[in-house]
């Protein structure tokens, strides 16, 4: 029995993995093993050898299993420990240079526009791009006639002959997360709506596709005024600029009273647009206060709240501030054109709040 005991003890420490381990198992304790082998024999002792050699037998198949057990335990120990060492990473490296993917175009101004706007107390809001024309136009104080409801310009959703349900569309703005925005949370609010919206449209500056940014902020006594320097603080971050100068021309939007359209100083010295000098002005949003029946629409009384909101196009914005001069070629995927506007990761400048 020393010697069986001396045996296996050697052969198990020297195992290098779980097979070779669990083949000494079976050669030790398995149903032929050469303990389980011994055992056969107390059937031939007498009753008296039988009782010295019987628990001796057991106490070593006990020591034998479990010398297997811990063998085991440290192999797989061991196992882990190397899995770590070789599985290592060093996440504080920087980025690999060679970079395959980049980051496009609308998705960097998104985020850089956001981070913009959460600087200044913005909080992100979204609606869906399937809209009822309830949220799209009536909410809005969009007369059933308004010409934008024209199959001309917006996407109707298919309905079967028959259906009389009002109609689905695919929103034509942003300004729908107005109104989805003041039902959920009531007054105050301030948030920006970044989303795809949809017109049938399609030439240089036109996809049918795009992306726009609504802004709207509710509260007891905002003002004009509070709706221009927000957008002049959001010009000299966006542009990069010290100075910007902002014209409020005189519009009309069904969903804000009064409005204004606003346009941007400029200047397009040899093709490169410089903002804040020179003598043309380029159109870059609309703008107003919100109408008292878009108050209600949403729920808020306007007896007791007011505020503005203002809409601009993203890809506009990317195209202003990035010199591309095709509005469609952003939607084509071609790699030529994504590799060369696309952004590295990570290469958002105004996310410095993170
Ligand atoms: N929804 C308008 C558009 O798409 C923009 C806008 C938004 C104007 C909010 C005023 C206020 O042109």
């Amino acid at each position: 029995m020393d010697d069986l005991r001396a045996k296996f003890f050697t052969l198990i420490s020297q195992a290098s993995d779980e097979q070779s381990l669990e083949d000494l198992r079976v050669q030790a304790v398995g149903k032929k093993g050469e303990i389980s082998l011994q055992m056969r024999e107390l059937g031939k002792m007498t009753a008296e050898e039988r009782q010295v050699a019987g628990p001796k037998l057991n106490a070593l198949k006990d020591e034998i299993n479990a010398a297997l057990a811990a063998k085991k335990a440290a192999l797989s120990d061991a196992a882990l420990d190397e899995r770590l060492r070789t599985e290592w990473l060093d996440v504080t490296l920087p980025a690999r240079e060679r970079r395959q993917g980049t980051v496009h175009p609308i998705s960097q101004v998104t985020e850089e526009v956001t981070a913009i706007f959460a600087d200044m107390g913005f909080a992100v809001a979204e609606g869906p791009q399937i809209e009822s024309d309830w949220y799209n136009f009536d909410a809005l104080n969009i007369p059933a006639e308004h010409p934008t409801r024209t199959e001309m310009d917006t996407f109707y959703m298919h309905r079967e002959a028959g259906d009389n349900r009002p109609p689905h569309v695919l929103r034509t703005h942003t300004s729908p997360v107005q109104i989805r925005s003041m039902e959920k949370h009531g007054a105050p609010i301030r948030i920006i709506a970044p989303g795809r919206v949809y017109r049938a449209d399609y030439d240089q500056t036109h996809t049918p596709m795009f992306h726009q940014l609504e802004g709207l902020a509710i509260d007891r006594d905002l003002s004009m005024a509070n709706l221009k320097w927000c957008l002049e603080e959001f010009c000299r971050a966006f542009f990069e600029v010290e100075q910007v100068e902002l014209r409020f021309r005189a519009s009309h939007f069904p969903f804000t009273e009064p409005s204004a359209e606003v346009d941007l100083r400029c200047s397009w010295d040899g093709g490169r647009l410089k903002v804040g000098e020179g003598d043309d002005w380029m159109e870059i949003l609309g703008s107003g206060m919100v109408h008292p029946k878009v108050l209600s629409a949403g729920g808020i009384d306007p007896e007791e709240w007011q505020g503005f909101a203002f809409g601009m196009g993203i890809d506009r914005l990317a195209m202003l501030k990035y010199g591309m001069p095709d509005l469609r070629a952003f939607f084509d995927s071609d790699l030529r054109w994504l590799k060369h506007y696309g952004f590295a990761a990570l290469d958002c400048r105004h996310c410095r709040a993170d």
